[in-house]
């Protein structure tokens, strides 16, 4: 493709200095002595550029690419739209891998073992994340066929994947993440759910234990169940449901880890059964994926949306959030041709399938603009309401994209072919993605998380710590409060504690809207991720945050929720359980 030059008069990007250093850190070019050799509106128009261009192949295309450019450059220093970190990173670069979701199968072979691990190693290195499922690889102590000897079983490899994305972090883009998968009736599942109980071991990996409607049953009956070996399918042992719960309970508590995904409900929502059976998620959780697939992800900053009425009322400008969805759909779907994948295999799969994941973040920022609280009704009514808009426009679009370029090459043989719906250009069209950078560069809440604080010091990379107050809460406070020695009280408690809880003077109005992860319950966390799950068809990212007081009965209570209520999966988070999380705080850009 040919390079569209920068027109003279593009808009500088304004950025806030937190947005600002997490860009010269990790996503601005640098010369081979490590020095910045792009600005930020270099870097976006770079990314643009880049992606518009690809629009020259496509004949009935609408689109002039240097126009195209310019309205994808706006959406980005505007912070209304972001791809995903690596598109950001390697759009326009010799690398040019754009995608941040990898699933990668682990077959039961020394050979394929260490395959998957030079290619999670590639991935790595240009900023994508990587989940396996370890299902597959026969239990500790079983027979060696070649040698006569004894097989060291899952862990021993996971341990292995661990170091060698301890080492690639150092040179890569960001560092590396994984999502590590276990079936419940793997032989080895209880060590697996132990595995982190060692501070510091699998330190790079999530862990979700792969559960089933099946086996909730038999928790719930108090039944015990089988565990197979995965070469065979012989039955390798009995574990009584409810203790394995259990023991998942108590880790999930100690450490955070596992979570749990409901790998049939994920199957029952597989739109290309026919190209295989899903058996893995991307490491925050919420791309579910083939193996050998890739997504790219990009995300719609809701509180960009809020707009001021002639009756000083806000609301949300629905009919422009359409259009911009219409817009990012375009753009995801660019990102697929412009994007180098690191192996063949892959670069196949994502090709067939043509997944996209369009989602938003700012949600809570959002809410905050709009008065609304978090944890109440009117904020899940919205939630959906808005979703609902966000998954039927994006289907909209690569309907529309489908005349224009043909649908995605499985569509025949797909849910949605096999039914007569579409045609469709893309597999999957919506994701939420945690956005842990994103948002940073927006200056937005990140995903559809409530504000982890009003105010608080970010850890970014390399210990340097960064400090932000909700900038929606100090124009609400400086809107509302009048009496300036009650606006001080406010925003120093604020400033101190992070939140508004127990703070003197707080008018009524303020606390009820301005509540915080910690302010928010167990269960209305997951209503929220089930509201959006509801449209959403590839998985949302989510964490349940609980006080460090929380009790092992409430974590089981959230897992026993969550599958009440249909989520794909959960993690959760006990304040101060960890002391070094993989992703999803901010300080993993
Ligand atoms: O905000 P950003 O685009 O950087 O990423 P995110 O929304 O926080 O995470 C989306 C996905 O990017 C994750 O689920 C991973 O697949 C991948 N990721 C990664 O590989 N390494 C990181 N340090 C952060 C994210």
């Amino acid at each position: 493709m040919t390079a569209i030059p920068a027109p003279a008069d593009l808009k500088q990007p304004t950025l806030n200095p937190n947005a600002e250093t997490v860009l010269v850190k990790r996503y601005l070019r640098k010369d081979e002595e490590g020095l910045v050799k792009e600005s930020p509106t270099d870097m976006f128009w770079r990314v643009a550029s880049s992606i518009a261009a690809e629009e020259e192949k496509y004949e009935k295309s609408p689109w002039e690419p240097e126009e195209l450019a310019r309205t994808f450059y706006d959406l980005m220093i505007e912070g209304v739209f972001l791809p995903n970190s690596p598109t950001l990173m390697n759009a326009g670069t010799p690398l040019g891998q754009l995608a941040a979701c990898f699933v990668l199968p682990v077959p039961d072979s020394i050979e394929e073992i260490f395959d998957a691990l030079k290619h999670a190693a590639l991935i790595h290195k240009s900023g994508g994340g990587t989940g396996f499922s370890f299902s597959r690889l026969r239990p500790a102590g079983a027979r060696v066929g070649t040698t006569g000897g004894i097989a060291s079983g899952p862990l021993s490899f996971m341990r292995i994947f661990n170091t060698a994305t301890e080492q690639i972090k150092q040179g890569g883009v960001r560092r590396g993440a994984n999502m590590g998968i276990l079936r419940v009736d793997h032989p080895d599942i209880i060590e697996f759910i132990r595995a982190k109980e060692t501070e510091g071991e699998f330190n790079n990996f999530n862990l979700s234990v792969a559960l089933t409607q099946e086996f909730m049953e038999q928790v719930e009956a108090g039944e015990s169940y089988d565990l197979f070996d995965p070469r065979d399918g012989r039955i390798r042992g009995r574990l009584e449901a409810a203790q394995v719960f259990d023991l998942l309970v108590n880790k999930a508590w100690a450490s955070g880890d596992p979570g749990i995904i409901f790998l049939d409900r994920i199957n029952r929502d597989n739109p290309t059964p026919t190209q295989g059976e899903i058996e893995a998620t991307n490491p925050c959780g919420e791309q579910p994926l083939l193996p050998y697939e890739a997504c790219n992800l990009g995300s719609i900053n809701l509180s960009r949306f809020v707009e001021i009425g002639d009756d000083g009322v806000r609301t949300l400008n629905t009919k422009r959030l359409g259009e911009i969805i219409h817009l990012a759909v375009r753009f995801l779907d660019d990102v697929i041709d412009a994007s180098i994948y690191p192996l063949d295999e892959i670069a196949d799969m994502v090709r067939t399938n043509r997944k996209i994941g369009l989602g938003v973040m700012g949600w809570a920022d959002a809410l905050y603009a709009l008065g609304i609280p978090y944890d109440s009704d009117e904020a899940l009514a919205l939630g959906k309401e808005v979703m609902k808009m966000v998954q039927d426009e994006s289907r909209a679009a690569s309907a529309a994209l489908a005349k224009e370029r043909g649908p995605f090459p499985a569509y025949e043989e797909s849910v949605f072919g096999r039914t007569g719906e579409g045609p469709y250009r893309n597999a999957t069209t919506t994701t939420i993605a945690p956005t842990g950078s994103l948002s940073i560069i927006a200056g937005c809440s990140s995903g559809i998380e409530p504000c982890f604080a009003l105010s608080f010091t970010r850890n970014v990379l390399d210990g340097e710590k960064l400090v932000e107050v909700n900038p929606v809460f100090e124009l609400v406070v400086s809107e509302t409060v009048t009496d300036e020695a009650e606006k001080i009280t406010i925003l120093d408690h604020v400033r101190r504690i992070g939140r508004l809880h127990n703070c003197p003077n707080a008018p009524e109005e303020l606390l009820r809207v301005f509540r915080t992860a910690m302010d928010v319950s167990a269960k209305s966390h997951l209503a929220m991720q089930a509201a959006f799950q509801k449209y959403t068809d590839n998985a949302v990212s989510k964490t349940v945050n609980l006080p460090n007081e929380a009790t092992e009965d409430d974590i089981r209570e959230i897992y026993l929720e969550a599958y009440r209520q249909g989520v794909k999966g959960v993690t959760v988070y006990r304040d101060g359980s960890k002391t070094g999380q993989v992703l999803c705080t901010g300080d993993g850009a």
